[in-house]
């Protein structure tokens, strides 16, 4: 018998690093995949894992490997294993991996779709958002790989924190006002904007995705990094809108830029 299983990537469309600290972000589930094959054999058992996610770059690749490969071992042990039970267990590998996670990139590989996500002391609270509609059509542009880990980047943030609670605070106004629009099938492209400016502020983006970021707006557009970020070299994606969205494609083109289309709130691991 082989056990299968997959889990998308994310992207967190507003609210990272403040959703660290109680704060209110929206994230989505991204057709990009990880799967995993498990095979029993005479002395234990294989599993075989390969993800189409770009690694380090915060598109959710730690916590769609884990809930691929744990989803794929449940399935050995259990007849339906329940997505709660995978989503604490990924959160538990989350943790090894980048310290004190939010929970914000398990809940999502694991339950799919749009997550509303805020922490509570130690309980997730969290809602499947069914907006797909809401939300226009992106473009992701690849920023360059990270230098630092997510783990690197959430420590930065906190040993400043001094400094930076003023700003996580401003984060999680920006992240507020912008779901309860898309609660209400609004996008506004403005507030992704100032959750980008609040981000450098924050010092979690590098001066080539800062460069990118700028000629988008110039252009009209908008763009955000999607998850830690990163300052010595890339800071990972870019999720970027424009209403007429083939000027990024244009943009990108002329300055060779990677880039490419993705499907947002697609399902959850399985
Ligand atoms: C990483 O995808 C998102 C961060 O907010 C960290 C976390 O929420 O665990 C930077």
């Amino acid at each position: 018998m082989v056990y299968k299983a997959q889990a998308p990537g994310k992207l967190i469309i507003c609210g990272e690093h403040a959703v660290v600290y109680g704060q209110p972000a929206l994230a989505a589930a991204v057709n990009l995949y990880t799967t995993a094959v498990l095979t029993p054999a005479k002395t234990g058992f294989k599993l075989d894992v390969k993800t189409d996610i770009p690694v380090g770059s915060g598109m959710g690749s730690s916590a769609s490997v884990s809930a691929a490969s744990a989803m794929a071992l449940l399935k050995l042990l259990q007849a339906k294993p329940s997505k709660e039970l995978l989503n604490q267990i990924v959160y538990e590998l989350e943790k090894g991996v980048h310290g004190t996670p939010s929970g914000i990139d398990n809940t999502t590989v694991v339950y799919g779709g749009f997550i509303k996500f805020q922490k509570a002391d130690r309980v997730f609270n969290f809602n499947k958002l069914n907006l797909k509609k809401a939300l226009p059509e992106f473009i992701l542009i690849n920023s360059g790989r990270p230098k630092e880990t997510t783990k690197e980047m959430v420590t930065m943030v906190r040993d400043n924190l001094k400094r930076n609670a003023p700003i996580i605070e401003q984060i999680g106004e920006v992240a507020g006002k912008f779901i309860s629009n898309f609660e209400k099938g609004r996008f506004n492209p403005e507030l992704v904007r100032r959750n980008q400016r609040l981000l450098e502020k924050l010092r979690v983006v590098g001066k080539k995705a800062q460069e990118i970021v700028h000629q988008i707006e110039k252009a009209g557009g908008v763009a955000k990094i999607c998850g830690a970020g990163g300052i010595k070299q890339g800071s990972g994606i870019l999720l970027a809108y424009h209403p007429q969205i083939k000027k990024i494609k244009t943009l990108a083109q002329k300055n060779n830029w990677k880039y490419f289309y993705a499907e947002l709130g697609v399902g959850g691991g399985e």
